[in-house]
């Protein structure tokens, strides 16, 4: 059966100094190239509590309440893109479900995201994320940090992008 979500065929995914298992890049990746497309349930924040148990953090919000996950554990690797969080990231949003590259990517380097492009919730969580930059915890109202905002501008997630222009 096909995948729930798109993993480019230069990518890979494999054990993460970050976290778990990460995506990575097999073969060089060029500016603007989608890498992943993120596939799933549309499900509302009620809904997620109650799969997070079993499934850990495998969605990517996508409006006010409203994410893409899936939504069983049979589903989960199919769903997941493997993007770990880092505070110095190579890829970032187009529109909410599109994973494009923020500059070129070498070969064998990992594919990060920045949460702050993508999440508005009340998590904290301490980042492994091990860049230079990296500002010790992660949260869900990050997004509203305006050195973020700048640097990110064009790569927030376009719900987010409609908040800050709000
Ligand atoms: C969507 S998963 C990412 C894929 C994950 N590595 C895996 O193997 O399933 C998100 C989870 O990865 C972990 N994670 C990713 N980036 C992290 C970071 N920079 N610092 C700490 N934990 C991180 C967190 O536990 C988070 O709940
Ligand atoms: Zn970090």
């Amino acid at each position: 059966m096909q995948p729930l979500s798109f993993l480019s065929p230069k990518t890979t995914v494999r054990e993460s100094p970050i976290h778990g298992r990460g995506l990575f890049a097999a073969t060089r990746i060029e500016l603007g190239e989608v890498v992943a497309v993120k596939g799933g349930r549309i499900i509302n924040g009620y809904v997620l509590r109650g799969l997070r148990p079993r499934l850990g953090s495998a969605e990517v919000q996508i409006a006010d309440d409203l994410f893409i996950c899936p939504a069983t554990e049979e589903e989960r690797d199919s769903s997941m893109i493997f993007s770990n969080h880092s505070c110095d990231p190579n890829i970032g949003l187009r529109g909410q479900i599109l994973f494009v590259a923020m500059r070129g990517i070498a070969a064998g380097e990992e594919l990060t995201h920045d949460w702050a492009m993508t999440d508005d919730d009340e998590s904290f969580i301490a980042c492994h994320c091990r860049a230079k930059n990296c500002r010790g915890t992660i949260t869900g109202k990050d997004w509203q940090r305006p050195e973020l905002q700048e640097r990110y501008r064009g790569y927030f997630s376009s719900y987010l992008a409609d908040k800050m222009r709000a």
